[in-house]
């Protein structure tokens, strides 16, 4: 009998497809918000899953999904994944590194740059037709080239826009939890500095760090506080890692000058305040979203499926295993 495999969303057919070659496939024709007891149901007759991060799985779906093996996450965060209880069910996880990386710089590069321009708000004024005769100081934004990018969280993708910085003339400084080799640091013109040197040095500050609970409204009233009151505030990590309440005190009194948000707490429910808010550029989720790169996560997710279910050229080594309490 040929494994089960369900498919949480529908993704691209063409590349889904290819898990037919191997699986019995039971794929969602249209986007879901699957009820906890569905998701225990479908994950239940399952021996591996092909899930986003749409799809948060737990304790009591892995308790109810004894034949599970694997889950192949399509995208580089897993905080929708109960890692812990998956690796004690034995259940090996993989997600989609590498091949999002410089196509999420772009889009962290370009809201930031959106931001500083202030480039949302200027769009919103033209079409509401507050445009009538050009003149010397409207909408003046701050600049990016020659200014100090604060990146923290140094990964794949912060090193990857500060290679974009480089061609800015910016000057780079980072944070992370571990620091980078000196040759690595060379390489991107990187200079390390602690949390709180970080934000009162950032002119525009930058997050693209893992979401966990030692992030969780990293990004608080007191980081805020610490930031300069011209600096921005660049988001495309998870929106979590932001006190967003927070966040619209200090832009409503003058003490940060815009945001940039990819990402929300409760996505795709979001903050009113938010909303409200002049100096900010909003976006639904699409900094990997170009549609070479979303093609390319798929399929590395059903190549990492096929490999964990133990088929097809790689059985046994997914490309991409998340390892239990080890992020990189
Ligand atoms: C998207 O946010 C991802 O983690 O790939
Ligand atoms: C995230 O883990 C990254 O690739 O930077």
């Amino acid at each position: 009998e040929r494994p089960r495999v369900w498919v949480s969303q529908p993704l691209f057919d063409d590349i889904v497809a290819r898990l037919g070659e191997h699986f019995e496939v039971t794929a969602t024709p249209e986007v879901t918000r699957h009820a906890p007891a569905a998701m225990a149901a479908a994950l239940a007759a399952a021996d591996g899953a092909l899930v986003t991060l749409n799809d948060p799985i737990g304790a009591a779906e892995i308790a109810a999904a004894p034949r599970l093996r694997a889950i192949a996450n399509v995208g580089v965060g897993y905080n929708n994944l109960d890692l812990p209880a998956l690796s004690a069910a034995g259940i090996l996880v993989t997600n989609t590194p590498d091949v999002l990386t410089e196509t999420t710089a772009d889009f962290g590069f370009a809201l930031m740059m959106a931001t500083a321009r202030r480039i949302g708000e200027a769009e919103r004024w033209l079409r509401e037709g507050q445009w009538r005769q050009w003149s010397f100081d409207v909408l003046l934004g701050g600049d990016v080239h020659g200014a100090t990018l604060g990146i923290l969280g140094m990964g794949r993708i912060g090193r990857a826009i500060a290679r974009r910085a480089g061609g800015f003339g910016m000057r780079v400084l980072y944070h992370n939890r571990s620091r980078l080799d000196p040759q690595v640091e060379r390489e991107h013109a990187a200079e390390y500095v602690g949390f709180d040197e970080l934000l009162a040095r950032a002119d525009h500050l930058i997050l693209v760090l893992p979401y966990s609970p030692q992030s969780h409204r990293l990004i608080d009233a007191a980081a805020l506080a610490k930031l300069r009151p011209h600096a921005t505030l660049t988001n495309i990590a998870r929106g979590g890692i932001v006190d967003e309440d927070a966040l619209c005190d200090a832009l409503e009194q003058g003490r940060l000058a815009g945001a940039g948000l990819d990402v929300f707490e409760g996505e795709p429910a979001l903050n009113p305040r938010l909303l409200q808010q002049r100096r900010v550029v909003l976006t639904p989720h699409v900094a990997s979203g170009s549609l070479a790169t979303r093609r390319a996560m798929v399929a590395l997710a059903v190549d990492n499926l096929i490999a964990a279910l133990g088929r097809g050229p790689n059985a046994g080594r997914p490309p991409s295993v998340v390892k239990a309490g080890i992020r990189d």
